[in-house]
């Protein structure tokens, strides 16, 4: 490693990039020693000389990686979110390095798992995670989620392949209260916004408690807060530019026996500012849209975007409504999002009070050395 390469191994980064790598010996998706400029051993990392992030550092101990040590990781995981006491039948097993293995998600839906898998070397060990899955869970299957489009960047073809058993396209689970229906194959991420699971709860709590009466959910997607805030809500309307999206939301109302959502296609942003135009109030207003800014490069316009979508939110509130926002732009960060909260509050002329700041569920957890692992903000306000 460079010295910059060592000192931030050091500071407990798990990614190394290109630039930092001075001497490299190996293939794709081998196993490495990384060691400093005076042969001081760092851990060891999956490497990948087409990748940006060259080494993935997935232990600092000099052990051996091998069928053991990723059943290790997976007992370890699950563990960890059965201690959680998780009431959801889709929930995340592993997340990444903050559960020690780089580049691997295994999200859970019932008997099924979900895999997306973004390093070389656990693309080429997969058959030892199928096994320990296996081993731990005895599935009825496994499928590799390989569309997402950063497996270009590290040189993965894409695929989506069922690794073992059987998958249907969709299986049916739980989320507290609420049943859906989640798309193993065809929908966002691995089927459901798994790290909103807490928020979802959160936000029907505060609808109930404070709010009650009609709730508009913004970027709903197949119903995630909608679902949960019909149960105690007078009226949902779910509102998102996607018809598949809709059309899902629509079923799994069906599936709740919820009758009191209304379903409405349109750009999130036409409807905002057409809503508050005509003075349309609600009592709850729910934004959780795409990350606008998946790059630094993208903060201006998003933060502009983030402006206009709170800045009409506000606007619609009844006095005491609540405002639960999100947004899952790393990039995008706490302050940043703070600001603009702020900046919006400010042109939509209300005193907005802060009720709460989230994050992601507790099965997404946070390292603290690697700020990306914690990207999920979601801020519940008020609006006396
Ligand atoms: C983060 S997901 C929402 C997840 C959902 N709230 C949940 O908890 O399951 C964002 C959603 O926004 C929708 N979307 C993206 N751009 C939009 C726009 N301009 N107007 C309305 N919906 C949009 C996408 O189709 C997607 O379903």
């Amino acid at each position: 490693m460079t010295k910059r390469g060592a000192a931030r191994a050091r500071s407990g980064r798990p990614w190394i990039y290109r630039s930092d790598v001075a001497e490299a010996a190996g293939d794709t998706g081998d196993v490495v020693r990384v060691v400093d400029g005076g042969g001081r051993f760092l851990g060891q990392a999956f490497y990948n000389p087409k990748s940006e992030i060259t080494l993935r550092i997935a232990t600092r101990e000099d052990e051996e990686i091998n069928e053991a040590w990723f059943q290790n990781r997976l007992e370890k995981a699950r563990s960890y979110r059965e201690s959680l006491n998780i009431d959801a039948s889709a929930y995340r097993l592993l997340h990444s390095e903050a559960d020690g293995v780089p580049g691997l998600v295994a999200d859970r839906y019932g008997d099924y798992f979900v895999l997306q898998v973004g390093s070389a070397a656990i693309e080429r060990r997969l058959h030892w995670i199928v096994a320990a899955l296996e081993d731990l869970f005895a599935p009825m299957g496994i499928l590799l989620r390989g569309d997402a489009s950063s497996r270009g960047r590290e040189g993965l073809a894409t695929k989506v392949e069922v690794l073992s058993g059987e998958v249907p396209d969709s299986v049916v689970v739980h989320e507290g209260p609420v049943r859906y229906r989640a798309r193993l194959r065809g929908g966002q991420k691995t089927g459901g916004f798994l790290d909103q699971r807490e928020n979802h709860l959160a936000a029907a709590r505060y609808v109930e408690r404070y709010a009650g009466g009609h709730v508009l959910d913004v970027f709903s997607y197949a119903g995630g807060f909608a679902l949960h805030a019909a149960r105690v809500a007078k009226t949902v309307e779910a509102v998102d530019a996607s018809g598949p999206a809709l059309q899902a939301a629509r079923e799994n109302a069906e599936l709740n026996g919820l009758s009191n959502i209304a379903f409405t296609r349109a750009s999130a942003f036409d409807l905002l500012r057409e809503r508050s135009d005509a003075g349309t109030r609600y009592d709850a207003v729910i934004l959780d849209p795409p990350a606008f800014a998946k790059t630094k490069r993208d903060l201006p316009k998003a933060r502009r975007a983030y402006k206009e979508i709170n800045l009409r939110a506000m606007k619609l509130l009844t006095p005491g409504g609540i405002l639960v926002t999100c947004s899952c732009s790393y990039h995008f960060s706490r302050e940043l999002m703070e600001e603009t909260l702020r900046f919006a509050a400010v042109d939509a002329g209300r005193t907005v009070r802060v009720r709460e700041w989230r994050g992601q569920a507790q099965d997404h957890p946070e390292i603290l050395t690697v700020p990306e692992t914690r990207y999920l903000k979601c801020a519940v306000l008020e609006c006396p």
